[in-house]
């Protein structure tokens, strides 16, 4: 159909996590007219499930080059060294800006913002807030500073497509709203400028951290639009995740890396600490390096979960250090404080993402991204524990300097879109939403931590033959999807995970969470670079 609603703006952002969030405020204090739509409610994304915290060389003795080098070392050969200088360099004032904001982050009794270690760092520098509810508070101080600046918000507002105008520029977003009264049914925002930070796609695979709504579908409209998608193969499995048995599916309860950062040990049923003697780090070695520890011990006992033991830390400390992770154990009747907690890797975080520039620019002018959608060169192979909060902020700072010198630049203009046929409607093939399960069992079995030229030629082909049916409602023979959000986002997750199969079967080598059994070793030679994809315009 073709928009209902269309509004003006001067530039749309999509997604309401810390990056989206942070680039709206910022694009408005520009004096520029901000719309921000978000697919379920504003506080509804990743953001608000981060634990651990966000890193920023804030403490004595700690600086930037340190926080860089830690960066690079995780990143394992793939960051883009001057994205992360100017992550590590900019974070700390961010971070102030942050709290200037109206996020509170713990400090002791001198005022000091406390501060904690995580896997790869060798330093204590990640901020937490609540204890282990960092994420949370910082969605509740942007989504404060939102309302208090009247912002315009349209919520349960799924992304379709990117409007484009005939020079193929950037004329805004068409949208599938619900229950939002005068802005139901498809629509669109007409904006120069559109900010992705839609967040990321945990939800390809059956086991993950992410909350249902992360659908990759910012990843997913960016390869409709033509723009260049780089590094997905690099998906991060968080090394422990509360083990609920080995069918548990969807988002499953985090225990953060903040744990191990004031002294958990990981341990097999027998009690041996299997870390010791694999790294310096042992257990706060970087999180592939983990995540690999486990599941080899895993494998090497035939058992389904390792264990993480924090028994030493007392009631006390649990209670006011990591309230979170100690409701939602008891919750599953396991009590920390006096057993150790059963846990297991699952899908966490997508390395990569769609391409940027320093000044979040993708390949499509006037469609910017930022946060987990994005891939700026900041994580390579393999994000540096808490990094990922600290990027959404800086990068959409930086973007939102952009949009407006932009704007400066130019002027207030609306572009007006080019009649693209696609554009708005559902002539896409849609998945129905029922195989949305089917998409995450072929991702986790063929795609997963571990995987093969076997494994992942049989995921291609079992995702094809998904593809496949689906086209075939295109052509008017099997039953057409409806094209409710649903249906959309089990699309978009096919779409990526198409992708992301592709790329990980072509890179032969293992290096940083892209793990291949049948390439064992990191090949710098062949393989220090990047797989960067765009789709044909005819989307075959
Ligand atoms: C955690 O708290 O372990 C998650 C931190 C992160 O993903 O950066």
């Amino acid at each position: 159909p073709a928009p209902g609603w269309s509004i003006p703006a001067d530039v749309v952002v999509v997604g309401s996590g810390v990056a989206g969030l942070t680039a709206a405020l910022r694009c408005e204090a520009a004096g520029l007219t901000t719309v921000v739509v978000t697919k379920a409610r504003l506080d509804d994304g990743s953001t608000r499930w981060a634990q651990g915290g966000i890193a920023a060389a804030l403490g004595d003795g700690d600086t930037p080059g340190q926080h860089l080098d830690d960066t690079l070392v995780a990143g394992a050969g793939l960051c883009d060294e001057d994205a992360v200088r100017l992550l590590v360099t900019e974070g700390p004032d961010a971070v102030r800006r942050l709290i200037g904001t109206g996020a509170r982050f713990d400090t002791d009794d001198a005022g000091s913002i406390q501060l904690t270690r995580e896997g790869g760092h060798h330093r204590r520098r990640i901020a937490h807030a609540g204890g282990d509810a960092t994420g949370a508070e910082i969605s509740r101080a942007l989504v404060g500073a939102v309302r208090a600046r009247g912002l315009r918000t349209i919520e349960n507002a799924l992304v379709l497509d990117l409007l484009t105008d005939a020079e193929g520029r950037t004329a805004g977003v068409t949208l599938h709203v619900m229950g939002e009264g005068q802005h139901d049914g498809v629509g669109a925002v007409h904006a120069p400028a559109v900010v992705l930070a839609t967040g990321g796609m945990g939800q390809v695979f059956s086991a993950t951290t992410n909350p249902p709504v992360s659908t990759g579908d910012g990843v997913a409209l960016a390869l409709r639009a033509g723009a260049e998608v780089s590094d997905l193969e690099f998906v991060q499995f968080h090394p422990t995740v509360l083990f609920l048995g080995p069918d548990a599916e969807g988002q499953q309860p985090l225990v953060s890396e903040a744990v191990r950062g004031e002294g958990a040990h990981l341990v097999d049923a027998d009690g041996t600490r299997f870390m010791l003697g694999q790294h310096e780090l042992a257990e706060l070695a970087p999180r592939d390096i983990v995540a690999k520890g486990i599941t080899r011990r895993m494998q090497e006992l035939g058992a389904a979960h390792m264990y993480l033991d924090g028994r030493h830390f007392g009631a006390e400390m649990w209670e006011h250090r990591f309230p979170t992770i100690l409701a939602a154990c008891r919750a599953h009747g396991i009590d920390p404080v006096t057993e150790p907690i059963p846990v297991a890797p699952a899908a966490h975080y997508a390395s990569g993402g769609v391409r940027t520039d320093e000044r979040g620019r993708t390949t499509v002018p006037g469609l910017y991204a930022c946060g987990e959608v994005a891939c700026t060169g900041v994580h390579g192979a393999n994000r540096l524990a808490s990094n990922s909060l600290l990027e959404g902020l800086v990068y959409a700072e930086r973007l939102a300097a952009d949009i407006a010198a932009e704007h400066t630049e130019n002027g207030p203009h609306t572009r007006v879109p080019a009649p693209v046929p696609h554009h708005g409607t559902p002539a896409h093939p849609l998945l129905a939403p029922e195989d949305r399960l089917a998409v995450q069992r072929i991702m986790t079995e063929g795609a997963g931590v571990l995987r093969s030229a076997a494994s992942l030629e049989r995921a291609a082909r079992r995702l094809a033959e998904l593809h496949a049916r689906a086209s075939d409602t295109l052509d008017g023979e099997g039953k057409t999807a409806e094209p409710g959000v649903d249906t959309w986002e089990a699309t978009n997750l096919l779409d990526v995970a198409r992708v992301l199969v592709a790329a990980a079967a072509l890179r032969e080598e293992t290096r940083g969470c892209h793990w291949r059994e049948d390439h064992a070793d990191r090949d710098d030679p062949h393989w220090r670079r990047h797989l960067v994809v765009t789709l044909r315009a005819d989307r075959s």
